[in-house]
């Protein structure tokens, strides 16, 4: 197991990354804000198999770990959010990772951080498009537009070949796609699975807050989504009765919205047949947690896939 090389400045990064780059080795990037865990690993290991040469060797796998302040509106949980760069690079390292690119705010915004939910003051960002105002960005005003502008910063400072993002923000993992096709990034966007506890938990940095009561009570969004898929035959509103019915067995689960989309996160109607994705969102006690499936909703065509979808440029 060998220790990744840890770059906190652009300059430090771009020494690093030049002989890859002199050789035409791709390289493979998993952006993260840290507090790794095994879902993260899954992410390296999905760059790790995307950076093999025919010959046996490989481009380097870069980690950037960054709690970007940009996506968190003022009363979000900027401050509590865990920071544990030791652990984060010993994960790093255990999953053969070359570089690990953990940049200082004032590295990664070096005229200010600009407010996400109004409109920026003489620094440039990335707006983002109507995608990021619904579920997600309907509760977190502005938090897509700080998204989108990190990545395409980190992406412009690492200039990755693929970059590899969870499923698991599947409404995130929609918009970086569109982001770097919209504005030709040349970054293949990889969506790795969900990863999940034996229980059906989703894994997420966020769980660490869950007391053993309240991890109890969460158990009961993964069960409402499987549910769901199990009714998704009936039809749309069938699927939604049996994941409401799940969720009002739990009086802990303060519920921000349960849909069925199209997998590009379209409306869809309710005679709809195909499949579909179905999005969670709650609170249980102070923590809130997301989860999402793909669903099949109608007879089935034999096409719903599994839980892997892969970008395109
Ligand atoms: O998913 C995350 O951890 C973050 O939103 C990301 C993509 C690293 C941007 O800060």
């Amino acid at each position: 197991m060998t220790a990744p090389v840890l770059a906190s400045t652009r300059a430090e990064l771009a020494v690093l990354l030049a002989d890859a780059r002199r050789a035409g080795k791709p390289v493979g990037f998993v952006p993260t804000m840290g507090a790794l865990h095994d879902g993260h690993a899954s992410l390296m290991r999905v760059a790790r198999e995307r950076v093999a040469l025919p010959d046996g060797d490989r481009g380097p796998v870069v980690v950037s770990i960054f709690v970007n302040p940009m996506q968190f509106s003022s009363g979000e949980d900027l401050d509590r959010y865990p920071r544990t760069l030791d652990a984060d690079v010993e994960i790093c390292a255990a999953e053969g990772v070359d570089i690990v690119f953990a940049p200082s705010v004032e590295e990664m915004y070096p005229h200010g951080v600009p407010a996400a939910d109004r409109e920026p003051d003489g620094v440039t960002v990335v707006p983002a498009p109507a995608l990021a105002d619904v579920l997600e960005g309907a509760v977190r005003p502005g938090h897509f537009r700080g998204v989108l502008t990190v990545v395409a910063k980190l992406f412009g400072l690492v200039q990755p070949d693929v970059a590899v993002f969870g499923q698991k923000d599947y409404q995130q993992l929609a918009l970086i796609r569109r982001m770097a096709g919209d504005l030709c990034m040349g970054v293949e966007v990889i969506g790795a699975e969900t990863q999940r506890d034996a229980d059906g938990l989703a894994l997420s940095s966020r769980n660490r807050y869950l007391s053993a009561d309240e991890r109890a009570t969460a158990l009961s969004l993964s069960a409402a989504l499987r549910a769901a898929i199990a009714a998704g035959p009936d039809g749309v509103q069938p699927a939604l009765d049996a994941a409401h019915a799940v969720l009002a067995e739990e009086s802990g689960v303060d519920l921000d919205y349960l849909v069925i989309t199209r997998p590009d996160l379209g409306r869809l109607t309710d005679d709809f047949q195909g499949e579909g994705r179905i999005l969670v969102a709650a609170r249980v006690g102070t923590t809130r947690l997301i989860d999402n499936l793909p669903i099949q909703i109608g007879a089935s065509t034999g096409a719903a896939g599994g839980d892997t979808t892969k970008g395109d440029n």
